[in-house]
């Protein structure tokens, strides 16, 4: 099967192909879409064969819970049992736009979907094509990132081509992702509302509204040898090819350890890179530089992360350095997915 490509100007979407995509999906077939975040691998989230054929397309076990995309209000409580008042205010605040909520699911939601759980993470896009779209599909599109499973999430249409081309029947470019790194996810079944997975919008931003907001503890400690509670957050995930280490220290001292590196490896013939800020990139001689964005800019870093994650790959780079980067704001969710691509290798000059 080799997916049917189309553009569609999010300022000015076409009916008319929406339309089409979204028969497909109440066809029983699969579809990916641009969101803000990440794109999404889409099906109906109301059918169990669309559920089992997302998981083979991707790869992905089937214990890993899909989130439910909706685009009206009104479909909220259709899905969710219950929506605790906090959820309430979250969501009054934060949608559409970077949010999934984990809630607990009405029996309406097959258990394909949730990988055998009774709650529902459920995510309302502000995409304007996204939302077109989910209206079309029926309202309910079960949508994980758009990559092979393990890969970093797509955050252009030609990042999906790449993994899920030749698997699933149509791609909608909508161009480049706002924000390059999914959603927020916040639970809403424990005590207190926990964050699942850092995003864009930040557990600080959470508790301004909610009050109370705790992390989940495997986030915290990411080596504790605690179960995430988010099951796909417990996977290896985004690892470039080639290994990645990130460097941690004042930038001379990083810069100055990264080209010592660096060095080694090249005097061995290997391919390396360096991964930094704007600011940094002068500091560095050798190896292929690539600055993610500027320090002060933290949504440009973001933005391009997983892109250049793809790009090492495409350079074939054995060996990758990177910088470490600020935890204020989306930091946050940068350092949790850079230090997942690195399978959490970091060399701390502060400690030495
Ligand atoms: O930004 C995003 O969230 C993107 C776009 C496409 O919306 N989607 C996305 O989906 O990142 P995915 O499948 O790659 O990640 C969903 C995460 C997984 O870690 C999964 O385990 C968790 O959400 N999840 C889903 N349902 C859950 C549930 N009921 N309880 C706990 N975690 C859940
Ligand atoms: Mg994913």
């Amino acid at each position: 099967m080799k997916a049917r490509l189309v553009y569609i100007d999010r300022k000015n979407p076409d009916e008319k192909l929406l339309k089409e995509a979204g028969e497909i999906i109440k066809n029983g077939g699969l579809v990916a879409f641009p969101t803000e975040t990440v794109y999404g691998l889409g099906g109906n989230a109301l059918d169990p064969e669309a559920a089992k054929k997302i998981y083979a397309a991707k790869g992905r076990p089937s214990d890993n819970p899909l989130i439910i995309h909706i685009a009206s209000w009104n479909d909220l409580e259709k899905i969710a049992a219950e929506v605790p008042a906090e959820a309430k205010m979250l969501a009054e605040r934060f949608w559409p736009g970077p949010l999934t909520m984990i809630l607990k699911k009405r029996d309406i939601v097959p258990m394909e979907v949730t990988g055998g759980l009774d709650t529902v993470a459920v995510r309302f896009p502000s995409h304007e094509v996204a939302q077109g779209f989910i209206l079309a599909a029926g309202g309910f599109v079960a949508a994980p990132s758009a990559n092979l499973s393990g890969r970093p999430s797509p955050t252009k249409a030609s990042h999906v081509v790449e993994d899920l081309g030749g698997r699933i029947d149509m791609i909608i470019d909508g161009g480049e992702s706002d924000i390059g790194l999914e959603s927020s996810i916040v639970d809403f079944t424990a005590d207190e509302p926990t964050v699942l997975r850092p995003g864009y919008v930040t557990a600080e931003q959470i508790r301004a509204l909610t009050g109370a907001v705790s992390t989940d503890a495997a986030i915290i400690s990411p080596d504790s040898g605690i179960v995430p509670k988010a099951p796909g957050m417990k996977y290896r995930h985004y690892a470039p090819k080639g290994e990645l280490t990130i460097v941690e220290g004042g930038r001379e001292e990083t810069a100055a350890k990264i080209n010592l590196l660096v060095s080694e490896k090249e005097a061995g013939g290997a391919r390396t890179a360096v991964l930094c800020s704007t600011e940094t990139a002068g500091l560095y001689g050798k190896g292929l530089v690539i600055p993610l964005g500027s320090v002060s800019d933290e949504d440009e870093i973001a933005r391009h992360l997983f892109d250049t994650l793809r790009r090492l790959d495409d350079e074939h780079i054995e060996f990758i350095y990177s910088e470490s980067f600020d935890r204020q704001g989306i930091g946050t969710a940068i350092m949790n997915r850079l230090l997942k691509a690195a399978g959490h290798k970091v060399i701390n000059l502060n400690k030495v």
